[in-house]
């Protein structure tokens, strides 16, 4: 068989970034955080004083830089312009930001096209984020769409604020998260959903262990018997 492709789109916190690194080291894949990408030019964006909502001005940002992602072990890199900003595009300002590019037809055109160039190097690729299974590889071997419940999510979200010393309330991450899922959900171009022909795994009453095991059945039995 071809290159083999495996999409993980879901709400923010269902846990499809953790499964998709363990799935990718499981299978010795090449591993995508297309979330990254978004948060990689809404960064370069800020610190250019752009307009947020010029989109010519986006594009300009996104044609005047270099952008590189690289997967390390665990963790994809983020270097604009050679420098490593894998942590600057964590920060919340990046994150409510961000809407702004996923809801641009011009800039969400661009980047899908970089994440099929990233895949087509690839022997196995796994690439995670909202629309992949819709818009980014609607080819795709096996699609996988995880979700959990909010309540549950805004936890997960916490304890991973917690451990990195943040000390922000569940309601405050509840709310953040409800208005993300909002807006990816409500967006015309690239919306947050279910490819008809995707796997839904509601992540709420599973480890992350489980979460792998049941995906990687799931490959096993669709994909990798026939290779
Ligand atoms: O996954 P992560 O939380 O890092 O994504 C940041 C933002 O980028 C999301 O809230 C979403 O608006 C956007 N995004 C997107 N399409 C993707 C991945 C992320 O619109 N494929």
């Amino acid at each position: 068989m071809g290159n083999l492709i495996i999409t993980i789109d879901g709400p923010a916190a269902s846990g499809k970034s953790t499964a998709a690194h363990l799935l990718a080291e499981r299978l010795s894949a090449s591993f995508l955080d297309t979330g990254a990408m978004y948060r990689a030019v809404t960064l370069a964006a800020i610190r250019a004083g752009v307009n947020m909502n010029n989109e010519e001005k986006l594009l300009g940002v996104l044609d005047n830089l270099e952008f590189q992602f690289a997967t390390q072990k665990r963790k994809m890199t983020v270097c604009i312009n050679g420098v490593d900003v894998t942590e600057q595009i964590r920060q919340p300002e990046v994150t409510a930001k961000a809407w702004y590019i996923a809801s641009s037809p011009k800039l969400r055109n661009r980047l899908v096209q970089m994440q099929r160039q990233f895949a087509a190097g690839k022997k196995r690729t796994i690439t995670e984020g909202r629309d992949q299974g819709t818009v980014a590889f609607p080819d795709a071997n096996i699609k996988f769409y995880l979700t959990a419940d909010a309540n549950e999510r805004a936890r997960r979200r916490q304890a991973e604020l917690r451990s990195k010393g943040g000390t922000e309330s569940l309601e405050k991450i509840q709310k953040a998260i409800d208005d993300r899922d909002k807006s990816d959900e409500s967006r015309s171009v690239g919306p947050l959903r279910p490819a008809s022909d995707a796997i839904v795994v509601d992540t709420t009453n599973l480890s992350i262990k489980e979460v792998v095991e049941k995906l990687l059945c799931y490959v096993k039995e669709k994909c990798l018997k026939k290779s």
